[in-house]
């Protein structure tokens, strides 16, 4: 197969990968280098009502296999991003813009306002887990039941949905459900593995400052729990609504191996952190090649050992 064009929520992609919300995509400058780069979307950090200046530091630390933060949602207001929308859009790549109110009001204000914008697409992020005091929705299934059906509402754009890793197949079952009542366009599945901890024996102190050392990883790490839920979604959601992959993702054979297990496109958040946008040149270049050896499309063959 020649390199692999795909689409997600009805966008074509002139190949499948892109940017995690998270890493080097919070300022003008990081999203035109994103623009700029060989990523096939600019998506931008998650955005909320009023800026943030996040949680204190250190809030993020690179580990050898991965790593560990605790930002805080640190953005410019989902304002900024509103206004930086034209700009976005000269790169000829779509644009999808990542919402993160701290209330569901908050959520409807900010999808009511990108429904004016030339934004191609929403991830409504139902999975933060750095909030002191706010649990991740997407483990309250009546509570994602309820913020996607006030969201689908009034969403005039394409809407997916950033999860958070299951563990279960029963909840894997009960999101499914919700999902496949509404007119989903896709969902990203993992955001970090939230309230892990790393500590330094050396120091005997945790390596990141906010909520007690306690934060959300990534990298190689989270991979097979990627991989996990991006087949078990695969397996449960209806065919229209796309699959993201996003964990582990560091090189052209992790792409593939996300692909094999149901991803439509893919997502790096740690590796950009490390590597800075030139990782999608790489990466683009390794799938390229690995996908050049064959013949269909990789969900044509997956089979179970
Ligand atoms: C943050 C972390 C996340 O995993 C997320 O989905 C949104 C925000 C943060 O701490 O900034």
């Amino acid at each position: 197969m020649e390199s692999m064009k795909t689409s997600i929520a009805g966008m074509p992609l002139q190949h499948p990968i892109f940017n995690a919300s998270g890493p080097k995509c919070t300022t003008f400058e990081e999203l035109k280098a994103l623009g700029e780069s060989a990523a096939s979307v600019i998506l931008h950090k998650s955005c909320t009502l009023e800026p943030r200046q996040g949680n204190p530091e250190p809030r993020y630390v690179d580990l050898e296999l991965g790593s560990i933060n605790s930002m805080g949602l640190p953005n410019l207001g989902y304002a900024e991003y509103l206004k930086m929308m034209p700009r976005l859009k000269t790169f000829g790549k779509p644009v999808i813009s990542s919402v993160s109110g701290l209330y569901l009001s908050d959520n409807i204000t900010i999808v009511r306002e990108l429904n004016e914008t030339l934004v191609d697409a929403i991830e409504l992020n139902l999975s933060c887990p750095n909030l002191v005091g706010k649990p991740q929705v997407g483990y309250d299934m009546e509570q994602s039941d309820a913020v996607l059906e006030a969201i689908m509402a009034i969403s005039k754009k394409p809407l997916g949905v950033k999860l958070p890793p299951y563990f279960d197949f029963v909840h894997f079952e009960q999101m499914a459900a919700i999902l496949n009542k509404r007119h989903v366009a896709f969902v990203t599945c993992v955001n970090s593995i939230g309230n892990a901890l790393f500590v330094d024996p050396e120091k005997e102190c945790t390596i990141i400052k906010p909520k007690g050392g306690f934060g959300g990883i990534g990298g190689d790490y989270i991979k097979p729990t990627a991989l996990g839920n991006v087949r078990k979604f695969y397996e449960l959601l209806r065919k229209d609504i796309g699959i993201v992959g996003c964990g582990g993702i560091k090189t052209g054979m992790d792409v593939f191996e996300h692909i094999l297990c149901g991803a439509s496109a893919v997502q790096v958040g740690t590796q950009l952190m490390k590597e800075g946008p030139s990782c999608f040149s790489r990466i683009t270049n390794e799938f390229n090649s690995i996908m050049s050896r064959k013949a269909t499309h990789p969900l044509a063959t997956f089979k179970e050992n």
